[in-house]
């Protein structure tokens, strides 16, 4: 976002806005070592896949930086109770788990302590580069896909708050705005925790965006009157079969797309397939407090006593997705092969803009 960092290392920290107060204050945190991290993830300070991976990666540096013994065998001992506080803060966005097993890899093959902790800061700085350089790549993929005049509804927030860089399906949008094409956003507002009221609108208003905020519960009422020419969602974990996890509320859209035949896309980095789960049965969706449902942000909305159900992500089956918009290009069915396809392909260093040309073969 522009001349908005959203995670910055300073030497010996990590310093983000906290997402939790937005949009009436813009509170930036300082953290300094992974349990903070690991809290801020999980109170939702820091969220949306990509950037709950950058800062894990951030977070499993500042606990191997605080690690103080000489021993390698001791050091790497110690780094694994850091890894496992990290991986326990949240469990469905893949890009967490993701960015901890690179950055244990680097830790397993480093010969000493002090050559592990340059190597482990590199790599979170690389994982870092190489997201941002992801969403502006599925970005430009994804923008072939709107048209000048295009109204797009987007649910939750994908954009630069939720990825530490461009955006995804908020970048999409960004992107065909910056060729030139004039778009109109509507922005679901989220429930329970608002991250469309809050962010999605605040990211858009700060790029010039136009955005018109809608209860959930509105969507199929203005899809069904023809005023939506395609949905745009980001994902937390993606299925080898093209099953996508995302926020709560998800599904129903797809659904509504597919009834009113409009095109249901999901924009995610390849980072956001998980190789090791073949369908979204599979996905381990979070349930969080009650107490999100049954207040308003800290208002209580429900009458004291009742039980609420709180799952946060729902997960959408792969023949209501359209696309699959990555920086390997735009994938559709039959998902299995393209994005195994993808998933073979994908070197952790095999990163250039080349990779443009060869993707359009899955369009
Ligand atoms: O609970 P959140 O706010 O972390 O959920 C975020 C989402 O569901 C996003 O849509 C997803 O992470 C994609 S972010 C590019």
């Amino acid at each position: 976002m522009k001349g908005f960092k959203i995670i910055e290392w300073l030497g010996d920290r990590i310093r983000t806005v906290d997402q939790t107060r937005l949009p009436h204050e813009e509170v930036f945190i300082e953290l300094a070592d992974h349990h903070e991290v690991a809290e801020a993830i999980k109170t939702l300070r820091i969220r949306g896949a990509p950037d709950i991976g950058v800062a894990a990666a951030y977070g499993f540096v500042l606990g191997s930086q605080n690690i103080t013994v000489d021993s390698r065998d001791k050091f790497l001992s110690e780094l694994h109770l850091v890894r496992e506080t990290l991986s326990l803060s949240r469990p469905t966005a893949v890009n967490l788990f993701w960015a901890l097993d690179r950055m244990n890899r680097i830790a397993q093959s480093g010969k000493d302590v002090a050559q592990i902790k340059a190597e482990l800061l590199a790599e979170a700085q690389r994982i870092e580069s190489e997201n941002d350089e992801a969403n502006r790549l599925l970005s430009e993929f994804g923008a072939e896909l709107i048209q000048d005049g295009f109204t797009i509804l987007t649910h939750c927030n994908a954009g630069s708050l939720a990825t530490a860089a461009y955006g995804t399906a908020l970048g999409i949008i960004k992107m065909a705005v910056e060729q030139g094409k004039k778009v109109k956003v509507y922005a679901d507002e989220t429930r329970p925790l608002l991250q469309g009221a809050r962010l999605t609108t605040w990211e858009l208003l700060k790029e010039g965006i136009p955005v018109t905020l809608i209860t959930d519960n509105m969507a199929g009422y203005f899809i069904h009157k023809g005023e939506i020419d395609c949905i745009i969602v980001g994902a937390d974990r993606i299925a080898v079969n093209g099953d996508v996890a995302n926020k709560i509320g998800t599904y129903t859209l797809a659904v509504l797309a597919t009834e009113n035949a409009i095109p249901f896309y999901v924009a995610a980095p390849v980072s956001t397939i998980d190789p090791s789960i073949s369908s979204g049965d599979d996905i381990p969706i979070e349930e969080r407090s009650p107490d999100e449902v049954t207040h308003i942000q800290g208002v209580r909305t429900a009458p004291e006593g009742v039980p609420a159900a709180n799952p946060a992500f729902d997960v959408t089956p792969h023949y209501y997705v359209s696309a699959i918009i990555t920086e390997k290009g735009v994938i559709r069915e039959p998902y299995v092969e393209r994005l195994g396809t993808i998933l073979a392909s994908n070197r952790p260093s095999g990163k250039s803009r080349s990779s443009k040309r060869a993707a359009r073969f899955f369009r």
